[in-house]
């Protein structure tokens, strides 16, 4: 496994893969690297020839006051793992490399971003999008993995290779959990004992709207209710959203149908917790 901290260096890892006919696989991150990140790369590693693996905190998604400089860089143990998954090349540049000069070239993907984490994170999406656009440049990769957990980031990113052509194809795989239900996140790090308890609360809200959809409830206003209901339980959570909305507009209806995708996002303590399914509702 190679470290590249350069572009011309990851460039030239890669460059000699494609040569060898191999098919390139990249797994964009952040580090902090948990089974979730892990279940990506195997993802990769079953469906390409040549691994790339991208640590990097990208400082254009943060917004002031999150937590850019506080966000966990173990490098040493993120390094294992990909090397126990197999990984070919860790591409971890400085924020200099990555951007040497004052950014004034964006991607914007308009209206999808727009509403629940875009609500709350503005200029969030613009860094992810400009940031994973710079990576396939960088990497050319035939397939890049992305994780369901983050949905609107999924649901953006397809959208923007659709809309721009970009010469790869955009695999999203599902959402790695804790045995309680709890989505594996680089963030759960931040909780204490009992906020690690209460954050299953967000699963179990989710339940409960699967449960409502599968006993024939159509109302949105009805499930949001029940599961702010569920979400209350909790009184230390700070509700941000909870979203019922068309799995592709993320528009919000009235009555739900199609595919959907509930989603919620809550501050506990430290943390901000993001979590979500996809659900079918079948018509009636
Ligand atoms: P990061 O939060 O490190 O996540 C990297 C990838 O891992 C994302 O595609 C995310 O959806 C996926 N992932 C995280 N937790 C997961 C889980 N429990 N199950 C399955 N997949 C999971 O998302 C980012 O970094 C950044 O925004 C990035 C795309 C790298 C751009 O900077």
């Amino acid at each position: 496994m190679q470290v590249a901290r350069t572009v011309a260096e990851v460039r030239t890892w890669v460059a000699q893969a494609r040569k060898a006919g191999k098919r390139i696989g990249l797994v964009p991150t952040m580090g902090a690297l948990h089974v979730g990140h892990a279940s990506l790369i195997d993802a990769a590693t079953a469906r390409c020839d040549f691994v790339v693996v991208t640590i990097f905190v990208n400082p254009t998604q943060f917004g002031p006051g999150e937590d850019l400089e506080t966000y966990p860089r173990p490098f040493e143990e993120d390094a294992a793992l990909c090397l126990q998954h197999g990984v070919d090349v860790i591409f971890a540049p400085s924020p200099e490399e990555m951007y040497p000069l004052e950014n004034v070239t964006w991607v914007t993907v308009e209206k999808l971003t727009d509403p629940l984490c875009g609500r709350s994170r503005p200029g969030h999406f613009r860094g992810v999008t400009t940031v994973c656009t710079k990576l396939f440049n960088i990497v050319m990769p035939d397939i890049a993995f992305f994780g369901q957990k983050d949905a609107q980031q999924a649901l953006v990113i397809r959208r923007m290779v659709a809309d721009l052509n970009q010469p790869l194809e955009i695999v999203v795989c599902p959402t790695v959990r804790e045995s309680d239900g709890l989505a594996v996140s680089s963030r759960n790090r931040y909780l204490d004992e009992q906020q690690r308890r209460d954050a299953t609360v967000l699963y179990r809200a989710l339940q409960a709207c699967q449960e409502m959809i599968e006993a024939g409830q159509r109302n949105a206003d009805e499930i949001r209710g029940a599961m702010i209901g569920v979400l209350r339980e909790v009184p230390a959570l700070k509700v941000e959203y909870v979203s019922l909305a068309d799995a592709e507009s993320l528009e919000e209806p009235v009555q739900l149908q199609g595919q959907i995708l509930v989603a919620i996002a809550a501050h506990l303590g430290p943390a901000r917790l993001i979590d979500n399914f996809l659900l079918d509702v079948p018509d009636q």
